[in-house]
């Protein structure tokens, strides 16, 4: 039986750089680990307790379901304003709600970029922050942080571009793997 991460991206546009990094892990991770993208977040609608008293909208049970069935979690997402972009946010303010938390002793790992050279890092940080209160159990290093992103991926084929930014997201995905199968039924 194969590892199995699930893939959640926090950019909505249609050529995301951010995307196609997540795209791209397909085809960097040990052999014996299966990569699924999570729904777009933008399926979800805002937060809203008076939603929820109606029932939790599908876009988020579906999701939520995604992920516990997953052995980890891989987050890769822009900065916006030296922060998580509010729809990826959303969706983490959605899924905390669930009664069975589905990020509740869950591997994750972060995965941030930027055209410019900070490469999303205050973002990561407060991504970092988010997950304690929701208890998941954040990989920490080998860190991946892309600054110039624009430059080092193909939002056509999906894949990195740049040898350098290759190699370390494969050794961040084989350093995430073994963290991982720490805390699988694997
Ligand atoms: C940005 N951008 C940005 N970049 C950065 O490094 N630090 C930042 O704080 C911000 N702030 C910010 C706010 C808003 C509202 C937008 C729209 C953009 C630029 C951002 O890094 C860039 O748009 C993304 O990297 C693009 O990612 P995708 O959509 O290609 O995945």
């Amino acid at each position: 039986q194969k590892l199995h991460l699930v893939v959640l991206v926090g950019s909505l546009r249609k050529r995301s750089t951010h995307a196609a990094l997540a795209r791209s892990l397909e085809g960097l991770v040990p052999p014996d680990t299966q990569i699924t993208l999570l729904g777009s977040v933008g399926d979800i609608p805002h937060y809203d307790a008076d939603l929820q008293a109606e029932g939790f909208p599908a876009a988020v049970t579906e999701m939520a379901h995604a992920i516990r069935s997953a052995d980890g979690v891989i987050v890769v997402t822009p900065e916006y304003n030296y922060s998580v972009p509010g729809v990826l946010k959303n969706a983490l303010d959605w899924l905390s709600r669930l009664p069975e938390a589905p990020f509740g002793g869950k591997p994750v790992s972060l995965m941030t970029g930027s055209p410019g050279p900070i490469a999303g890092a205050r973002a990561q940080y407060h991504l970092r922050q988010i997950m304690v209160f929701l208890d998941a159990l954040v990989f920490t290093k080998p860190e991946v942080m892309v600054g110039g992103i624009n430059t080092k991926v193909d939002v056509d084929a999906g894949v990195i571009t740049d040898e350098a930014t290759r190699t370390f997201v494969a050794n961040h995905l084989n350093a995430f793997a073994s963290f991982v199968k720490r805390f699988s039924r694997l």
